[in-house]
């Protein structure tokens, strides 16, 4: 039986949803640039382009078309059962782990759902679209609210926390991303490194595939339910 668990979920646990991922076919990086949604620098540059972009994702998110799906309810199975530590760390800002009812959860590329002040750094949930009327209410004259996302050149969220999780898990299982940005990208070595199991679900062998010691290709919301039984059942990955 598995003492300490770390899952990181990326875009692909949501596409069963209907969220579009980033680097599949027809994914948002083939519909937008990267360096003009995705950055400081873009946001500088254009920033009612920027405020679209997250207008836009936040609204699908909460058009009630998306609703998460049994990948996302099998973690929440499995934090709710398994007897040893469990974190969810997910790359997505979508809020559909939240919604499953997971609550170890860390969100380490940031969240669709807020906005934060660009001088305190604090955290509002969005009650309406990014714009220049949205504003914080902890300065004066207000600040108009960024997106609550970790942009490329950004610091993710929460390394401390996830480094030791990842010092200490004995099973590391990823879950439906590319495995093409880092740091999250390099967790697996991490994880092999301090001597955990680490195991891989994805639609497609990911870029650090051959760094996964067990692979279990498909869809997450096909495959996770009876993974995180054979997990509470006290099954080993690959014993069988
Ligand atoms: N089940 C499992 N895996 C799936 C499914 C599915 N139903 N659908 C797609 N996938 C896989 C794809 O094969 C792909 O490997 O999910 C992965 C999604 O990869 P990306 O689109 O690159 O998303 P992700 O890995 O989360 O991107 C990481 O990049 O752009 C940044 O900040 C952004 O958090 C994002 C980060």
């Amino acid at each position: 039986m598995y003492r300490q668990i770390v899952v990181l979920t990326g875009a692909g646990i949501s596409a069963e949803s209907g969220m579009s991922t980033f680097r599949d076919q027809h994914g948002l990086w083939e519909q937008h640039h990267i360096e003009d949604v995705a950055t400081p620098e873009g946001y500088a540059r254009d920033i009612e382009l920027v405020e679209r972009f997250y207008n836009t994702r936040r609204q699908q998110l909460n058009s009630g078309e998306v609703a998460p799906n049994a990948a996302h309810l099998a973690l929440v199975k499995l934090e709710a059962e398994f007897t040893g530590e469990l974190l969810v760390i997910t790359q997505n800002v979508d809020d559909l782990h939240e919604r499953a009812g997971s609550k170890r959860l860390l969100h380490m590329h940031g969240e669709l759902a807020k906005g934060r002040c660009p001088q305190s750094l604090q955290t509002f949930v969005l009650r309406e679209p990014f714009g220049v009327d949205n504003c914080c209410t902890c300065c004066i004259p207000a600040k108009r609210l960024r997106p609550h996302i970790v942009w490329f050149g950004e610091m993710p969220f929460g390394m401390d926390r996830i480094h030791d999780a990842l010092d200490h898990c004995d099973l590391f299982i990823a879950i439906g991303t590319s495995g093409t940005v880092y740091p999250a990208a390099g967790f697996v070595d991490s994880a092999n490194h301090h001597g955990a199991q680490t195991a891989e679900v994805n639609l497609d062998p990911a870029d650090r595939h051959s760094q996964f010691q067990y692979h279990f290709t498909g869809k997450a919301g096909e495959i996770l339910p009876q993974l995180v039984e054979d997990i509470l059942a006290g099954k080993v990955i690959g014993s069988e």
